[in-house]
């Protein structure tokens, strides 16, 4: 039986991370997978996380169930930063933990199927798991042009895919920091897309991994909530794997937004996302969620975290800026990227000269041209340019 399955290519995105640890050239740099690094190059814990985790193993008294819908008190605990001081919009709004930032979009994806959805809207290009979550559930899904050739936001592609769109279909948005491209829709853009969104009825649903990792906490936030006053229904998709930095441990979170007074509709959205949950990983992991409830119930702990946060976006900011100043590397023009937010950026290069980057010069990034901009140091910022401009010049 087995014998019939067509073999897989490996996701390339993670292949890279095995390609780049049996390089052995020590000047090697990592601008692949989305992980946060500081300016010495690591991905270390949390100071908040490691107080929060001894905490645990002083107090935590069981590791019985909780449920489908996992920690609660994280869940809850969550939504005032995701969706402002009324963070329940009105009771509006009902949440569950899920298994990462993937499990929430699974389960959205899913529960929209369920729902009666037929087709999704998604700016191109997007995060690579986006399709591949879409092709294994099976809705199908329309490309949109996320950007214009020169770094902006092209904002008459997705009014256009909005306006466009039939009764029962969706259009999915980044949050924050879009994944590949770092280009963020303007405050502008998300009054426009709330607008047609709330004008046609085509259901959004948010995908947000990067908060606080762009302009601030409140500022990531600020285009979505915009559109989420605005509409009747949407899903939220969110992950703390970058802004807690729990990478592993996954620990993401989906939220379901009703109309006002649709009580009832919430209830059975929320028990419909609970099946879904129970028939997929029955239980989220519960570890890093319990870990992120206890520091966001305790004030000092809080404190902790969002300065760790405010040094990652700081260090982020200053990486972007070196890169901007440079303007020129060979034929590829940096300026844009100093405007760009959070984790990523694409550059105008072709598949062949980032092989070229990565035998030559032991700089490893995603075939698509897309590099991790935390991968860079003052130390080998000058090196990358260097090499940019060398097979691109
Ligand atoms: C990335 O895009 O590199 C991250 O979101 C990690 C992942 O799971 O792909």
């Amino acid at each position: 039986m087995l014998n019939r399955l067509e073999p897989q290519s490996p996701d390339a995105l993670l292949a890279l991370i095995k390609l780049h640890a049996a390089d052995e050239r020590t000047d090697k740099v990592d601008l692949g997978v989305g992980v946060y690094r500081t300016g010495q190059g690591d991905t270390p814990v949390f100071g908040a996380i490691k107080a929060a985790e001894q905490r645990l193993v002083d107090t935590q008294d069981s590791k019985s169930y909780l449920g489908p819908e996992g920690d609660m008190g994280f869940v809850n605990a969550l939504m005032p930063y995701i969706f402002g001081s009324d963070a329940t919009m009105g009771g509006r709004i009902a949440g569950m933990q899920t298994p990462g930032g993937t499990g929430a979009v699974r389960l959205a994806v899913a529960l929209a199927r369920k729902a009666g959805m037929t087709r999704l809207h998604m700016g191109t290009p997007s995060w690579p798991n986006h399709a591949q979550i879409l092709g294994d559930t099976g809705l199908e899904w329309a490309p949109f042009d996320h950007s214009n050739p020169d770094g902006t936001a092209n904002i008459d592609a997705v009014l256009a895919a909005i306006r466009g769109a039939g009764p029962n279909e969706g259009v999915l948005l980044h949050g924050c920091c879009h994944n590949p491209t770092g280009i963020d829709y303007s405050l502008e853009d998300w009054a426009a897309i709330g607008d047609a969104v709330a004008e046609t009825g085509v259901f959004p649903i948010i995908d947000t991994a990067y908060q606080g990792l762009g302009a601030g906490l409140e500022e990531d936030a600020a285009g979505y909530r915009s559109l989420l006053a605005k509409v009747p229904e949407a899903f939220i998709a969110y992950s703390c794997d970058k802004n807690f930095g729990m990478y592993r441990d996954r620990v993401g979170a989906f939220y379901i937004m009703t109309g006002a007074g649709e009580v009832d509709t919430l209830d059975k959205a929320f028990s419909n996302a609970n099946a879904l949950a129970r028939a997929s990983w029955s239980m989220p992991p519960d570890h890093g969620a319990a870990a992120i409830r206890l520091i966001l119930r305790d004030s000092d702990l809080t404190a902790m975290w969002l300065d760790e946060l405010d040094q990652m976006r700081t260090r982020m900011r200053q990486v972007r800026a070196r890169l901007g100043e440079a303007g020129m590397a060979g034929g590829v023009d940096m300026t844009p990227l100093a405007s760009q937010n959070g984790l990523f950026s694409m550059l105008p290069v072709s598949k062949e000269q980032v092989v070229r980057l990565r035998e030559e010069h032991g700089i490893y990034m995603a075939g698509s041209g897309r590099i991790n901009v935390a991968g860079l140091t003052m130390d080998n910022i000058d090196k990358f340019i260097e090499a940019v401009a060398d097979v691109t010049g």
